[in-house]
Parts: C-alpha cells; sequence; structure tokens
C-alpha cells in the first residue's frame, strides 16, 4: 500500500526513482511523484494524478542529472487522489515520503500555525511536524525526525531529504516496511526489495523503531532512543525474471499459469512420497510441542483466510484431536477472544506486511502462544516477528488479485497439519493419501490449466455482462466458492458471493434470477449427491449455473459445464480454484479492466 524508493549516489537519481516506482506500482497507483536535489541545493519536485506513466510524461521537460532523491506512488488513505495529494510533500527545505497513517495528526496540525498546508494530507503535517524542528538549525535532520516521530501516533515508513544537505537521505519505520539496497557508491531505498533486483543484491532491513541517517557509502542505523543499531546486510533472492511479465499480456496470468513451478517450490525438500511424511524445517517446534498442540487458530485476510479455511477442512480429516479456528485478522485483533492451553497460531501472509495480520501477531504472541508464519515474501516484517515459520516459497506476487500464494498456502498449512498428525502418531496409512496427492498436484495443476484454458476463456465471454454472481459449494468446496467469488469481485467488479450450499435456502436463494449467473463446485464425494439436489432446486428457478466438477458423468443440464479430468480425490478444490482465477481473468480482460491493478485495490495492505 504505496511506494517508496530513494537514491543517492553517482548515477542519475531520477532514473532509479522511475524504474523502481513502476516496479511498485501494484501497491498502489492513484498518484505518484518524485523530488531530486542538486548539488546547488536546488530541489525539482516532479508529482501527477494517476500512473507512474502520468509522471513519466511529465518528466520528460523535466530531466535532472541530481545524484540524489526521493519518490512515491500512492493509494489515498488522507484525502482524495490529486496532484496536490501526491507525494513527496514539502516544509521549508524539506521533502518527504510516506507510507502508513498518523492517527494524530490533527492534533498535530493544530500546533503547526506557521505551516501553510497545501495537501489533505496526514503526511504533510509530519514533514511539517519534523521541520519545525529543523528550520532553526539547532538540529541536525536526523534528530528533527527523531523528535517529530516521537510525538506521532500510527504507522509511518518514511524518507526526507533537505535541500540544505543534498548528500543524505534520513528514513524511519514503525509498520510500514522499508529496505535499504547497499551498491556501489550508491544506496538504495525502498519499501519492498523488488525495486532493487537488478541493481543490488544486498539489502538491510530497517526494524520498526529504527531511523537510517543514508549516503551514497554510508548507512548509520538507530533506535529512536538513540541507540546505535549494527546491520545486518541479506542477500535479495530475487531475480529479474521473476518479476517481469515473461511474454504474458498480464501479471495475472504468469501468476495463474506458474502455479506448477510455484507450488514445486513449495514441496521442494518437504515431503517424503516413499515413507508418507512431510519435513518441515521452519515451524521449529518440538516433537514435545507438537505432539501437546490441542488447539490451532488460523489467522489471515481475504486470500490467506480463505486458504486458511480450506487448510483447516484438511487438517482435521486426519488429526482428529485438535479443534481448529480460522479467523479474520481484522475481527480477531479487537476480540477478547479466550485462547486455550495448547494453541499455536498460523499467521498466514502473502506480503508479510498486512497491517491488521500483523497486529493480531502481536496480540496473540503477547498472550505467550507460539506463532507460525505461513508467508511467502522472505524478509518481510510478520516473517522476522513468528517465533518459527514455513515460507511458502511461490515467488514474487505482483497481480493485486492473489493466485499462485493461495495454491501454496494451503498445501504449506496441510504440510504443517500433517508435521502435527506424525507427530501425534497418526497412523501411516491415514497420511499417505495426502502426501501422494500433494506430490502429484503440480502436475494435476499443469494438466488443469492446459485443458481448461481456452473453454474458460470461452466461457468468460459468455458471462461478461452479468453484473451480479454467486459462488456455491459445500465442505472443502465451500471456502474454494469463497476464494472464487472475491477473485471475480476484486477484478471484474462483478457483485460476486459465496454461500455453503446448505445455507442457500435460509435466504439466498431468493435473489436467483435473471441477473445472476451461479457457479457450482460439485467435486465427487459424500456430499456430492446433496450439492446437486441444492443445484437442482437452483435450476428450478430460472438460475444460470456454471458447473466445475470432476465427475465424468455428470449430465445435469446447466448452461455450462467444466469437467476437471484428474486422478486426484482429496485436492480437488484446488484444481477448482484454478477454474475460478481463469474465469474471473478472463471476464476481466473480455470486460476491458485493468486486471493487475484493480480499482480502489492495492497489493499489500499496510494500513488498517
Ligand atoms: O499479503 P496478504 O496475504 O496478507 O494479503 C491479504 C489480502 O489483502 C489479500 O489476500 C487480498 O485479499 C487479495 N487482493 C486477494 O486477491
Amino acid at each position: 500500500m504505496c511506494g517508496i524508493v530513494g537514491y543517492v549516489g553517482e548515477k542519475r537519481a531520477q532514473d532509479f526513482l522511475v524504474s523502481g516506482l513502476k516496479r511498485l506500482e501494484y501497491r498502489g497507483y492513484d498518484s505518484a511523484g518524485i523530488v531530486t536535489v542538486s548539488e546547488k541545493n536546488e530541489a525539482t519536485l516532479i508529482r501527477a494524478k494517476g500512473k507512474i506513466s502520468d509522471l513519466e510524461r511529465k518528466l520528460i521537460d523535466n530531466r535532472r542529472d541530481d545524484k540524489i532523491g526521493i519518490g512515491h506512488t500512492r493509494w489515498a488513505t488522507h484525502g482524495e487522489p490529486s496532484e496536490a495529494n501526491a507525494h513527496p510533500h514539502q516544509a521549508g527545505s524539506l521533502y518527504m515520503v510516506h507510507n502508513g497513517i498518523i492517527e494524530n495528526c490533527k492534533e498535530l496540525k493544530k500546533t503547526l500555525k506557521g505551516h501553510q498546508f497545501k495537501s489533505d494530507t496526514d503526511s504533510e503535517v509530519l514533514v511539517a511536524l519534523i521541520d519545525s524542528f529543523y528550520k532553526d538549525g539547532e538540529y541536525l535532520l536526523v534528530d528533527a525526525v527523531v523528535q517529530a516521530l516521537k510525538l506521532v501516533q500510527g504507522t509511518y515508513g518514511i524518507a526526507v531529504v533537505s535541500t540544505k544537505n543534498p548528500d543524505e537521505i534520513v528514513v524511519a519505520r514503525s509498520g510500514s516496511p522499508l529496505v535499504i539496497g547497499v551498491g556501489q557508491d550508491e544506496t538504495l531505498i525502498a519499501s519492498d526489495a523488488s525495486a532493487l533486483v537488478g541493481h543490488t543484491k544486498r539489502a538491510i532491513y530497517l526494524n520498526d523503531g529504527e531511523v537510517a541517517v543514508i549516503k551514497k557509502n554510508s548507512i548509520e542505523i538507530k533506535t529512536l532512543n538513540a541507540e546505535p543499531v549494527s546491520a545486518k546486510v541479506e542477500e535479495i533472492e530475487t531475480n529479474l525474471s521473476a518479476i517481469q511479465k515473461g511474454g504474458y499480456d498480464h501479471f495475472l496470468l504468469k501468476e495463474i499459469m506458474e502455479q506448477p513451478d510455484s507450488l514445486v517450490e513449495t514441496l521442494r525438500g518437504r515431503v517424503d512420497v516413499d515413507n508418507g511424511l512431510v519435513h518441515l524445517g521452519g515451524p521449529g517446534l518440538s516433537e514435545k510441542e507438537l505432539r501437546g498442540i490441542q488447539h490451532l487458530i488460523i489467522v489471515g485476510c481475504g486470500t490467506a483466510y480463505h486458504a486458511g479455511m480450506l487448510a483447516a477442512y484438511y487438517i482435521e480429516q486426519f488429526t482428529p484431536e485438535i479443534t481448529i479456528e480460522t479467523v479474520i485478522a481484522s475481527e480477531y485483533r479487537y476480540r477478547q477472544a479466550y485462547i486455550p492451553k495448547n494453541s499455536v497460531a498460523l499467521i498466514v501472509s502473502q506480503s508479510g506486511e498486512t497491517a491488521d495480520t500483523l497486529a493480531c501477531l502481536r496480540e496473540i504472541k503477547k498472550q505467550g502462544v507460539k506463532t507460525i508464519g505461513i508467508v511467502n515474501v522472505i524478509g518481510s516484517t510478520i516473517a522476522r516477528e513468528v517465533d518459527g515459520g514455513t515460507y511458502v516459497h511461490a515467488g514474487p506476487e505482483i497481480s493485486v488479485a492473489s493466485t499462485k500464494a493461495f495454491t501454496s498456502q494451503v498445501i504449506a498449512m496441510v504440510m504443517f497439519g500433517m508435521t502435527i498428525a506424525q507427530a501425534k502418531g497418526v497412523r501411516n496409512t491415514i497420511l499417505k493419501p495426502y502426501v501422494d496427492e500433494i506430490a502429484k498436484l503440480p502436475d494435476e495443476i499443469k494438466n488443469v490449466l492446459a485443458g481448461n484454458r481456452e473453454k474458460v476463456k470461452e466461457i468468460a465471454g459468455k458471462y461478461k455482462k452479468y453484473d451480479h454472481a454467486i459462488y456455491l459449494g459445500r465442505d472443502t468446496a465451500y471456502p474454494t466458492a469463497m476464494e472464487g467469488a472475491l477473485k471475480l469481485k476484486e477484478v471484474s467488479y462483478t457483485d460476486a458471493n459465496a454461500y455453503a450450499f446448505g445455507e442457500l435456502k435460509h435466504g439466498p436463494l431468493a435473489l436467483v434470477d435473471d441477473r445472476f449467473f451461479e457457479t457450482a463446485f460439485l467435486p465427487k464425494g459424500m456430499l456430492y449427491e446433496k450439492a446437486i439436489s441444492n443445484v437442482q432446486e437452483v435450476l428450478a428457478r430460472g438460475g444460470h449455473v456454471i458447473a466445475v466438477t470432476n465427475n465424468a458423468k455428470f449430465d445435469l443440464k446447466v448452461d455450462d459445464t467444466i469437467k476437471i479430468d484428474t486422478q486426484l480425490e482429496i485436492f480437488v478444490p484446488i484444481l477448482m480454484n484454478l477454474i475460478s482465477q481463469l474465469f474471473a481473468y478472463y471476464v476481466t480482460v473480455a470486460k476491458g479492466y485493468n486486471v493487475d491493478q484493480p480499482r480502489n485495490l492495492a497489493k499489500s495492505v499496510t494500513v488498517e
């Protein structure tokens, strides 16, 4: 949510700032801006409403050779998307970019009588506050930043430059990520390491409560209490091809099609098919601790929450001795929920930066409960704060809609469940079918994607005219329905909701009419016949049904049928979810919307 970049070195700063912002555009894309400072202490500030391409157009007449600068791509919180509200914001000789929210900005603003506010943002309040300490010359820039931040309530990742000393950037973070890229005669900053890929492989991840003075050949970090911090330089593992479209028209399609490979990465070294076992190194729980687990809390938002729901259905199938509760992070963080003894919490997040999920993690930790991260982005805040973790290794996910992360999250959590089951002595004959299917899943995914892509595209063309959709499933197909509805609504703006089939008669059936279509997930199994009866009820009321099933003999007269040809029995809902992903993609493309950057959304939700 919002992206920050910064550069100090020997090259033209504008070049890195613009290319870095393009990489981060998926994090926020309603306005953008950059400022650079010349050796003659002159600032060039360029801002534009809209995309980075709009900013680039303005830059054509404003090229500068300045060697220091900061930039920002915005997802509006305070104030509408506009040039005036775009960052960097200015106060006196200072320019600042900010991610996060200053919660006490109204109170702070009242104290800043000398500043003429030009925007509606909380960020301008912060830069004016810093300037109120800096302008008298009593404080160094870094100390003025520290004084101001001590008065701030809320979250921030900031970068500040002053025209008075055009050789340093001051950065600080609390609740919003900041990465410092260590280069040769240059230092770069970004709110997400992907902006640094191709420039340097060496990164320092700033922690909450830290502030740093960045120059081209030095980085000094300290806490807000002036304690020096010795920086740990880590390697950025992402390579350039992983963050490019690789021949696809959109990141969303690329990430959907990547799933056979991304899942292989999730499974690498963790599945022992011969012995029907899984081995996870990361959670760091002893056999005794694993045996003692009686309760699992799975926490996430959006797709991560749905992945948790689906994993819970599976885990309870083979670990009968534990209860599982899957919760929405934004709700759970404020609940007075009792956490039973012997609980473990799974903290699920693709980005590892989601504000609500992070807040839950901290609340749960306060209660002494062990936390295990199911995280994709390496080095992210959640990954660093959990007690142990299993990286899902799905690779960078750039499209705002989460796809490959879902598949990997579900399987990573199922493997964690199996680790508990193994420790509890659950019989190998019970676990073996799961291991066998997990091992086959990448190939099955490949077949389903290849075998259905064209058909889904054709069907999507038919349904693009509908404004309303209902997704239906039961048991493991219910979270699949929820995830399918989320995918369709977030990219194609179709009003899509999901229900458990059994709930239809309790209200939603009243909706069925010509304006709606219903996507029914019908995996073979214990509840198949009951789900078929539910479909009949929809059909009897004139519903337009798309059936997705692995039953080759399915012959119900519905509007459209997608038959999934697979040997799997357990993880069929994951295969069905691929159909939802493709369907959402093709409906959106047919409607002509921006599939990778849906309106009003951003990739990682770092504000509450
Ligand atoms: O990065 P996270 O997994 O914590 O993100 C959680 C949700 O914000 C995310 O899954 C969101 O719902 C996606 N846009 C869904 O496609």
